[in-house]
């Protein structure tokens, strides 16, 4: 396997597009082109097209609200809190398993400039959760610890990091069945189910508030951290996709239940969660409605990871998730963005 940090081969031949794979590659890791994985590369383009960071969004409606004694009910509060807690290390978890696993082990370098991308993006994301404490003035120990306190978010997050424990080893190279499937269960376990199911219950609870006029700058936030995860999420499952077409020994009968299997955890995990964060239903939500939407989700996660569904569960009980996440509103917001950026991007030299 090549790092990319390894001796230069001097006078080898060029690139061959055909030698470019996703793991164990024999092509050069340092050339970008010839491009392989349009893919990827487009991911790449589409997600530099959406940047924006935490502090460009206004939070004095929020920090009235939370202040005040009767803008929020207790039960919002709790699920406010507990869903920051979730997000505010889970978006160091994912960074760090990219950073410090994926991108070692993924020889491709159009999937690795959109994981230097990716990884950016997680940056802003848990820039985000520190603006929102900040703003708000909450008690940073009680949400960044909260992955160490509050049972129903640390075993997400020992699910997930139990995965990746054998690609930290230095000694973990990808390049015999079992190392290879290793690699794939870490790459299911964090852009499947981290980022493709455990963030959406927390993105359904936070726009649920924001439908109602409460939280209007975390809503606006989460609106702009859930396009990025569309993007995670997507740009994973081409590559476990890719990787299982291109290594179909990975991909047996028995390894694809296995990551059924996974899922089907995932989705106990979240309901779990789910049940802690909404003791009693509240904004039209309900642990049993985001138990329905979890099954929901992880049978659209079994469909296109090509797996049979775990559940049948063909109903979203959270069909306005889809219209908070129409682009229109972005939309305006990128536009009246950029315009600034040009205005108060003069650079005096
Ligand atoms: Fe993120
Ligand atoms: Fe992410």
């Amino acid at each position: 396997m090549s790092s990319g940090l390894g001796t230069i081969e001097r006078g080898a031949a060029r690139v061959d597009v055909s030698d470019k794979r996703m793991i164990n590659a024999r092509a050069d890791v340092n050339q970008l082109l010839p491009l392989k994985y349009r893919w990827a590369w487009d991911k790449y383009l589409a997600a530099c097209a959406n940047h924006w960071m935490p502090s460009e969004v206004s939070m004095q409606a929020d920090i009235s609200l939370w202040r005040s004694p009767d803008g929020l009910t207790a039960d919002e509060r709790h699920m406010v809190k507990r869903n920051l807690g979730f997000f505010a290390t889970s978006e160091s978890l994912v960074a760090n398993n990219i950073v410090l696993a994926v991108y070692r082990h993924l020889t491709n370098p159009e999937c690795r400039q959109y994981l230097l991308r990716q990884a950016f993006e997680e940056a802003v994301h848990t820039h985000t959760f520190q603006y929102i404490c900040e703003s708000l003035g909450l008690d940073e120990g009680e949400l960044f610890n909260a992955y160490r306190e509050v049972p129903s978010i640390t075993d997400k997050a020992a699910w997930a990091l139990e995965h990746t424990r054998s690609l930290e080893d230095p000694d973990f190279r990808t390049g015999t069945p079992a190392a290879d499937q290793a690699f794939l269960r870490d790459l299911v376990a964090f852009y499947v189910v981290f980022e493709g199911m455990w963030f959406y219950t927390g993105f359904a609870q936070i726009l649920a508030l924001g439908r109602r006029g409460k939280m209007p700058g975390i809503a606006e936030q989460y609106q702009y951290i859930l396009r990025d995860e569309s993007i995670h999420l997507n740009f994973g499952v081409d590559v476990i996709n890719q990787i299982a077409s291109e290594n179909p020994g990975l991909w047996t009968d028995q390894f694809r239940g296995q990551v059924r299997d996974m899922l089907a955890e995932g989705c106990e995990l979240e309901i779990a969660y789910g049940r802690d964060t909404l003791p009693r239903g509240m904004l039209g939500l309900s642990a049993d409605s985001c138990e329905q939407y979890m099954r929901f989700i992880a049978d659209r996660r079994c469909a296109q990871l090509g797996l049979a569904p775990l559940f049948g569960a063909s109903e979203n009980p959270f069909g306005w998730m889809s219209e908070s996440m129409d682009l229109t509103k972005e939309k305006n917001f990128f536009e009246t963005r950029v315009t600034e950026y040009q205005t108060g991007g003069t650079l005096v030299w």
